[in-house]
Protein backbone atom coordinates (compact mmCIF):
# COMPACT_ATOMS: atom_id res chain seq x y z
CA UNK A 1 0.00 0.00 0.00
CA UNK A 2 1.47 3.60 -0.72
CA UNK A 3 1.18 6.34 1.97
CA UNK A 4 -1.10 8.01 0.00
CA UNK A 5 -3.35 4.67 0.06
CA UNK A 6 -2.25 3.79 4.11
CA UNK A 7 -3.28 8.15 4.76
CA UNK A 8 -6.84 7.87 2.81
CA UNK A 9 -7.74 4.32 4.91
CA UNK A 10 -6.67 6.32 8.29
CA UNK A 11 -9.01 9.02 6.91
CA UNK A 12 -11.69 7.02 6.28
CA UNK A 13 -11.39 5.10 9.87
CA UNK A 14 -11.44 8.71 11.57
CA UNK A 15 -14.45 9.29 9.50
CA UNK A 16 -16.25 6.24 11.13
CA UNK A 17 -17.46 8.25 14.23
CA UNK A 18 -19.58 10.65 11.93
CA UNK A 19 -22.98 9.30 11.97
CA UNK A 20 -25.95 10.55 9.82
CA UNK A 21 -28.34 11.67 12.38
CA UNK A 22 -31.34 9.99 10.82
CA UNK A 23 -29.82 6.40 10.02
CA UNK A 24 -28.28 5.78 12.82
CA UNK A 25 -25.40 4.62 10.94
CA UNK A 26 -21.60 6.07 10.02
CA UNK A 27 -21.34 7.56 7.13
CA UNK A 28 -18.44 5.97 5.86
CA UNK A 29 -20.31 2.37 6.05
CA UNK A 30 -23.24 4.39 4.56
CA UNK A 31 -20.76 5.23 1.41
CA UNK A 32 -21.28 8.45 1.90
CA UNK A 33 -17.81 9.52 1.44
CA UNK A 34 -16.30 9.45 -1.99
CA UNK A 35 -13.23 11.13 -3.79
CA UNK A 36 -11.24 10.73 -0.58
CA UNK A 37 -7.30 12.30 -1.81
CA UNK A 38 -4.86 13.36 0.27
CA UNK A 39 -1.69 15.24 -0.64
CA UNK A 40 0.88 16.77 1.72
CA UNK A 41 -1.24 17.25 5.03
CA UNK A 42 -4.15 18.15 2.31
CA UNK A 43 -7.40 16.41 2.26
CA UNK A 44 -9.99 16.53 0.13
CA UNK A 45 -13.55 14.27 0.09
CA UNK A 46 -17.02 14.29 -0.98
CA UNK A 47 -19.43 13.17 1.71
CA UNK A 48 -22.77 12.13 -0.24
CA UNK A 49 -26.06 12.95 1.89
CA UNK A 50 -29.35 11.21 1.10
CA UNK A 51 -31.50 14.34 2.39
CA UNK A 52 -31.21 17.76 0.93
CA UNK A 53 -31.75 19.43 4.28
CA UNK A 54 -29.28 22.15 5.62
CA UNK A 55 -28.81 21.63 9.38
CA UNK A 56 -28.12 18.20 8.82
CA UNK A 57 -25.37 18.96 6.38
CA UNK A 58 -23.30 22.07 8.30
CA UNK A 59 -23.67 19.53 11.15
CA UNK A 60 -22.44 16.32 9.58
CA UNK A 61 -19.54 18.69 7.65
CA UNK A 62 -18.15 20.20 11.21
CA UNK A 63 -18.21 17.03 12.67
CA UNK A 64 -16.67 15.29 9.30
CA UNK A 65 -14.03 18.18 9.37
CA UNK A 66 -13.14 17.53 13.12
CA UNK A 67 -12.76 13.92 12.68
CA UNK A 68 -10.01 14.46 10.07
CA UNK A 69 -8.62 16.61 12.15
CA UNK A 70 -7.77 14.16 14.89
CA UNK A 71 -4.90 12.77 12.51
CA UNK A 72 -1.91 14.82 13.73
CA UNK A 73 -0.41 15.19 10.17
CA UNK A 74 -3.30 16.87 8.70
CA UNK A 75 -3.04 20.54 7.83
CA UNK A 76 -5.78 21.33 5.49
CA UNK A 77 -9.38 20.46 5.08
CA UNK A 78 -11.58 20.51 2.17
CA UNK A 79 -15.18 19.08 2.38
CA UNK A 80 -17.26 19.25 -0.37
CA UNK A 81 -21.05 18.35 0.93
CA UNK A 82 -24.04 16.97 -1.72
CA UNK A 83 -27.22 15.52 -1.62
CA UNK A 84 -28.28 12.64 -3.71
CA UNK A 85 -31.37 11.72 -2.91
CA UNK A 86 -32.24 7.72 -2.91
CA UNK A 87 -35.32 6.37 -4.61
CA UNK A 88 -37.45 4.43 -2.55
CA UNK A 89 -37.24 0.80 -3.04
CA UNK A 90 -40.68 0.51 -4.32
CA UNK A 91 -39.94 3.03 -7.10
CA UNK A 92 -39.52 0.22 -10.20
CA UNK A 93 -42.90 -0.21 -9.11
CA UNK A 94 -44.21 3.02 -10.63
CA UNK A 95 -43.23 2.64 -14.96
CA UNK A 96 -45.68 5.15 -14.89
CA UNK A 97 -43.39 7.94 -13.27
CA UNK A 98 -40.00 6.45 -14.31
CA UNK A 99 -37.51 9.41 -13.17
CA UNK A 100 -39.74 10.07 -9.79
CA UNK A 101 -37.48 8.82 -6.80
CA UNK A 102 -40.19 9.32 -4.36
CA UNK A 103 -43.58 10.28 -4.33
CA UNK A 104 -45.05 11.41 -0.89
CA UNK A 105 -48.57 11.93 -0.45
CA UNK A 106 -50.52 14.68 1.68
CA UNK A 107 -53.80 13.85 3.33
CA UNK A 108 -56.16 14.74 5.72
CA UNK A 109 -59.38 13.64 7.24
CA UNK A 110 -61.21 16.42 6.24
CA UNK A 111 -61.25 20.37 4.22
CA UNK A 112 -60.06 23.05 5.46
CA UNK A 113 -56.98 21.90 7.61
CA UNK A 114 -54.49 23.43 5.41
CA UNK A 115 -53.65 20.11 3.32
CA UNK A 116 -52.70 22.32 0.44
CA UNK A 117 -51.05 24.50 2.38
CA UNK A 118 -48.87 22.38 3.79
CA UNK A 119 -48.35 20.10 0.50
CA UNK A 120 -47.65 23.76 -0.81
CA UNK A 121 -44.54 24.94 1.43
CA UNK A 122 -43.39 21.43 1.37
CA UNK A 123 -43.08 21.40 -2.51
CA UNK A 124 -41.61 24.89 -2.37
CA UNK A 125 -39.28 24.33 0.85
CA UNK A 126 -37.51 20.92 -0.60
CA UNK A 127 -36.83 22.72 -4.10
CA UNK A 128 -35.83 25.77 -2.23
CA UNK A 129 -33.19 23.26 -0.34
CA UNK A 130 -31.75 22.46 -3.28
CA UNK A 131 -34.52 19.13 -4.70
CA UNK A 132 -35.99 18.60 -8.07
CA UNK A 133 -39.62 18.73 -6.98
CA UNK A 134 -43.09 17.89 -8.16
CA UNK A 135 -46.38 19.27 -7.19
CA UNK A 136 -49.44 17.08 -7.87
CA UNK A 137 -52.51 18.63 -7.02
CA UNK A 138 -54.90 15.64 -7.21
CA UNK A 139 -57.31 17.41 -5.01
CA UNK A 140 -60.02 17.31 -8.33
CA UNK A 141 -62.87 19.46 -5.83
CA UNK A 142 -61.13 22.15 -4.88
CA UNK A 143 -57.68 22.96 -6.24
CA UNK A 144 -55.78 25.69 -4.86
CA UNK A 145 -52.41 25.02 -5.58
CA UNK A 146 -51.61 27.61 -8.76
CA UNK A 147 -52.85 30.16 -6.55
CA UNK A 148 -50.67 29.22 -3.84
CA UNK A 149 -48.44 29.23 -6.59
CA UNK A 150 -49.26 32.49 -8.39
CA UNK A 151 -49.32 31.43 -11.36
CA UNK A 152 -51.73 31.27 -14.28
CA UNK A 153 -49.54 29.91 -16.56
CA UNK A 154 -51.43 26.43 -18.58
CA UNK A 155 -49.53 22.95 -18.93
CA UNK A 156 -47.99 22.88 -22.74
CA UNK A 157 -47.92 19.85 -25.04
CA UNK A 158 -44.88 18.03 -24.87
CA UNK A 159 -43.59 14.82 -26.59
CA UNK A 160 -42.62 12.06 -24.71
CA UNK A 161 -40.69 8.50 -25.10
CA UNK A 162 -41.99 7.23 -28.69
CA UNK A 163 -43.68 10.55 -29.31
CA UNK A 164 -46.22 10.57 -27.10
CA UNK A 165 -48.35 14.05 -26.41
CA UNK A 166 -47.97 14.61 -22.83
CA UNK A 167 -48.48 17.38 -20.38
CA UNK A 168 -45.47 19.65 -19.32
CA UNK A 169 -45.95 20.70 -16.06
CA UNK A 170 -46.36 24.70 -15.32
CA UNK A 171 -42.87 26.08 -13.18
CA UNK A 172 -43.52 28.02 -10.12
CA UNK A 173 -41.02 29.00 -7.41
CA UNK A 174 -38.98 25.88 -8.74
CA UNK A 175 -41.38 23.79 -8.28
CA UNK A 176 -42.93 21.53 -11.49
CA UNK A 177 -46.64 21.76 -11.13
CA UNK A 178 -49.67 19.87 -12.36
CA UNK A 179 -53.05 20.59 -11.02
CA UNK A 180 -56.45 19.65 -12.19
CA UNK A 181 -57.26 23.21 -12.25
CA UNK A 182 -55.82 23.57 -15.29
CA UNK A 183 -57.73 21.39 -16.92
CA UNK A 184 -61.30 22.73 -15.92
CA UNK A 185 -62.36 26.47 -16.40
CA UNK A 186 -61.88 29.12 -13.21
CA UNK A 187 -65.56 29.77 -11.10
CA UNK A 188 -67.44 26.45 -13.15
CA UNK A 189 -68.00 23.47 -10.50
CA UNK A 190 -66.75 20.16 -11.26
CA UNK A 191 -68.68 17.19 -10.80
CA UNK A 192 -66.87 13.86 -11.02
CA UNK A 193 -68.01 10.66 -10.86
CA UNK A 194 -66.13 7.23 -9.73
CA UNK A 195 -64.96 6.06 -12.97
CA UNK A 196 -64.20 9.36 -14.46
CA UNK A 197 -62.06 10.67 -11.02
CA UNK A 198 -60.31 7.19 -11.49
CA UNK A 199 -59.47 7.84 -15.30
CA UNK A 200 -58.36 11.67 -14.53
CA UNK A 201 -55.49 11.00 -11.93
CA UNK A 202 -54.13 7.54 -14.17
CA UNK A 203 -54.01 10.31 -17.15
CA UNK A 204 -52.60 12.91 -14.24
CA UNK A 205 -49.76 9.95 -13.80
CA UNK A 206 -49.35 8.59 -17.20
CA UNK A 207 -49.24 11.74 -19.58
CA UNK A 208 -47.14 14.35 -17.31
CA UNK A 209 -43.61 14.49 -17.89
CA UNK A 210 -41.91 15.04 -15.03
CA UNK A 211 -38.54 13.98 -15.76
CA UNK A 212 -36.08 13.53 -13.25
CA UNK A 213 -37.68 14.15 -9.82
CA UNK A 214 -36.44 13.80 -6.61
CA UNK A 215 -40.03 13.97 -4.80
CA UNK A 216 -43.00 14.31 -5.99
CA UNK A 217 -45.62 15.74 -3.79
CA UNK A 218 -49.38 14.87 -3.97
CA UNK A 219 -52.15 16.78 -2.33
CA UNK A 220 -55.03 14.20 -1.76
CA UNK A 221 -58.70 15.48 -1.80
CA UNK A 222 -59.33 15.29 1.86
CA UNK A 223 -61.10 12.49 3.71
CA UNK A 224 -60.83 8.60 2.58
CA UNK A 225 -62.83 8.52 -0.79
CA UNK A 226 -61.98 7.56 -4.16
CA UNK A 227 -59.47 9.65 -5.40
CA UNK A 228 -57.71 8.84 -2.03
CA UNK A 229 -57.87 5.33 -2.69
CA UNK A 230 -57.09 5.62 -6.34
CA UNK A 231 -54.16 6.96 -5.44
CA UNK A 232 -52.94 4.44 -3.14
CA UNK A 233 -53.69 1.80 -5.76
CA UNK A 234 -52.09 3.21 -8.81
CA UNK A 235 -49.06 4.34 -7.15
CA UNK A 236 -46.51 2.84 -4.90
CA UNK A 237 -45.94 5.63 -2.36
CA UNK A 238 -42.41 6.06 -0.31
CA UNK A 239 -45.37 7.13 2.33
CA UNK A 240 -48.05 9.68 3.38
CA UNK A 241 -48.25 12.76 5.57
CA UNK A 242 -51.40 13.23 7.37
CA UNK A 243 -52.37 17.32 8.20
CA UNK A 244 -54.38 17.45 10.97
CA UNK A 245 -55.85 20.69 12.88
CA UNK A 246 -54.87 20.06 17.50
CA UNK A 247 -58.57 20.19 17.83
CA UNK A 248 -60.55 16.67 18.79
CA UNK A 249 -63.01 17.03 16.07
CA UNK A 250 -60.13 17.31 13.07
CA UNK A 251 -58.33 14.31 15.08
CA UNK A 252 -61.28 11.69 14.67
CA UNK A 253 -61.00 12.71 10.70
CA UNK A 254 -57.49 12.70 10.72
CA UNK A 255 -57.45 8.91 12.31
CA UNK A 256 -60.09 7.52 9.96
CA UNK A 257 -57.21 9.06 7.05
CA UNK A 258 -54.53 7.18 8.94
CA UNK A 259 -56.47 4.11 9.62
CA UNK A 260 -57.28 4.07 5.73
CA UNK A 261 -52.99 3.93 5.07
CA UNK A 262 -52.83 1.72 7.30
CA UNK A 263 -55.65 -0.71 5.65
CA UNK A 264 -53.64 -0.23 2.25
CA UNK A 265 -50.16 -0.83 3.73
CA UNK A 266 -49.45 2.56 3.04
CA UNK A 267 -46.56 3.71 4.84
CA UNK A 268 -47.03 6.98 7.31
CA UNK A 269 -44.14 9.08 7.01
CA UNK A 270 -45.61 10.88 9.85
CA UNK A 271 -48.14 14.01 11.22
CA UNK A 272 -48.33 17.40 11.14
CA UNK A 273 -50.37 19.78 13.32
CA UNK A 274 -51.54 22.80 11.76
CA UNK A 275 -52.95 25.70 12.57
CA UNK A 276 -51.78 25.14 16.32
CA UNK A 277 -52.26 28.16 18.75
CA UNK A 278 -55.28 29.96 21.12
CA UNK A 279 -58.00 29.82 18.79
CA UNK A 280 -57.70 26.00 18.07
CA UNK A 281 -55.38 24.53 20.93
CA UNK A 282 -52.27 23.14 21.19
CA UNK A 283 -50.11 19.73 21.24
CA UNK A 284 -52.81 17.47 19.98
CA UNK A 285 -51.93 16.26 17.35
CA UNK A 286 -47.88 15.63 18.67
CA UNK A 287 -49.93 13.74 21.52
CA UNK A 288 -52.30 11.94 18.69
CA UNK A 289 -48.74 10.95 16.73
CA UNK A 290 -47.22 9.61 20.17
CA UNK A 291 -50.25 7.44 20.94
CA UNK A 292 -49.94 5.76 17.30
CA UNK A 293 -46.43 5.61 17.38
CA UNK A 294 -46.09 7.73 14.07
CA UNK A 295 -43.64 10.59 13.93
CA UNK A 296 -44.07 14.09 14.32
CA UNK A 297 -43.22 16.07 11.64
CA UNK A 298 -43.82 19.78 12.95
CA UNK A 299 -46.35 22.02 14.28
CA UNK A 300 -47.59 25.14 12.34
CA UNK A 301 -48.69 28.01 14.05
CA UNK A 302 -52.34 29.66 13.44
CA UNK A 303 -50.56 32.83 11.77
CA UNK A 304 -52.58 35.49 9.72
CA UNK A 305 -49.28 34.77 7.10
CA UNK A 306 -49.41 32.05 6.68
CA UNK A 307 -53.20 32.71 4.38
CA UNK A 308 -51.69 35.76 3.29
CA UNK A 309 -48.38 34.32 1.53
CA UNK A 310 -51.25 31.23 0.24
CA UNK A 311 -53.15 34.27 -1.42
CA UNK A 312 -50.40 36.19 -2.67
CA UNK A 313 -49.04 33.21 -4.26
CA UNK A 314 -45.95 33.18 -2.60
CA UNK A 315 -45.57 30.07 0.01
CA UNK A 316 -44.85 31.07 3.63
CA UNK A 317 -41.69 29.15 3.46
CA UNK A 318 -40.34 31.25 1.35
CA UNK A 319 -40.73 34.04 3.51
CA UNK A 320 -38.24 36.51 4.68
CA UNK A 321 -40.03 36.70 8.06
CA UNK A 322 -38.57 33.98 10.00
CA UNK A 323 -41.66 33.30 12.25
CA UNK A 324 -43.68 32.42 8.95
CA UNK A 325 -40.96 30.17 7.58
CA UNK A 326 -39.45 28.98 10.20
CA UNK A 327 -41.68 26.37 11.16
CA UNK A 328 -42.69 25.17 7.50
CA UNK A 329 -38.84 24.34 7.13
CA UNK A 330 -38.31 22.46 10.14
CA UNK A 331 -41.42 20.39 8.97
CA UNK A 332 -39.68 20.34 5.47
CA UNK A 333 -36.58 18.97 7.46
CA UNK A 334 -38.38 16.25 9.09
CA UNK A 335 -40.47 14.87 6.05
CA UNK A 336 -36.91 14.94 4.04
CA UNK A 337 -35.52 13.11 6.94
CA UNK A 338 -38.51 10.36 7.01
CA UNK A 339 -38.37 9.94 3.48
CA UNK A 340 -34.19 9.30 3.68
CA UNK A 341 -35.03 6.79 6.66
CA UNK A 342 -37.39 4.95 4.34
CA UNK A 343 -35.93 4.86 1.50
CA UNK A 344 -32.79 3.43 3.34
CA UNK A 345 -33.95 1.14 5.19
CA UNK A 346 -37.84 -0.43 3.93
CA UNK A 347 -37.88 -3.60 1.78
CA UNK A 348 -39.84 -3.14 -1.25
CA UNK A 349 -43.53 -3.87 -1.53
CA UNK A 350 -46.59 -3.91 -3.17
CA UNK A 351 -49.52 -1.69 -1.75
CA UNK A 352 -52.81 -4.28 -0.60
CA UNK A 353 -55.55 -3.56 -2.51
CA UNK A 354 -59.06 -3.06 -1.38
CA UNK A 355 -62.18 -3.59 -2.79
CA UNK A 356 -65.40 -1.28 -1.56
N1 LIG B 1 -51.24 27.81 9.77
C1 LIG B 1 -52.14 28.60 9.16
N2 LIG B 1 -52.37 29.85 9.62
C2 LIG B 1 -53.29 30.65 9.02
N3 LIG B 1 -54.02 30.31 7.96
C3 LIG B 1 -53.83 29.07 7.46
C4 LIG B 1 -52.89 28.15 8.02
N4 LIG B 1 -52.93 27.01 7.29
C5 LIG B 1 -53.84 27.20 6.32
N5 LIG B 1 -54.40 28.44 6.41
C6 LIG B 1 -55.45 29.00 5.57
O1 LIG B 1 -56.62 28.23 5.76
C7 LIG B 1 -57.33 28.06 4.54
C8 LIG B 1 -57.49 26.57 4.24
O2 LIG B 1 -56.21 26.02 3.96
P1 LIG B 1 -55.99 24.96 2.80
O3 LIG B 1 -54.55 24.67 2.75
O4 LIG B 1 -56.65 25.40 1.54
O5 LIG B 1 -56.80 23.73 3.43
P2 LIG B 1 -57.23 22.32 2.80
O6 LIG B 1 -56.39 22.07 1.60
O7 LIG B 1 -57.02 21.36 3.90
O8 LIG B 1 -58.68 22.46 2.47
C9 LIG B 1 -56.54 28.81 3.49
O9 LIG B 1 -57.08 30.10 3.34
C10 LIG B 1 -55.13 28.91 4.09
O10 LIG B 1 -54.43 30.03 3.64
MG1 LIG C 1 -56.96 21.95 -0.42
Amino acid sequence: MSERDQKKALILEALKVVKDPDLGRDIVSLGFVKDVTYCEGAVKATIELTTPSCPVKDRLKAEAEAAIRTLGWVTDVNLNMTAAVKAAPTTAQNPSLPGVKNVIAVASGKGGVGKSTVATNLACGLAKVGAQVGLLDADLYGPSIPTMLGTKEKPHPVEGPGGKKMFGPVIAHGVKLMSMGFLVEEDRPVIWRGPMLHGALKQFFQDVSWGELDYLVVDLPPGTGDVALTMAQTITLTGAVIVSTPQEVAMIDAKKALNMFRETGIHLLGIVENMSGEVFGTGGAKAWSEKESVRFLGTIPLHSGVRVSGDAGRPAVLSSDQKISAPFMEMVQHVASAVSVRSNEAPARKPISIQR
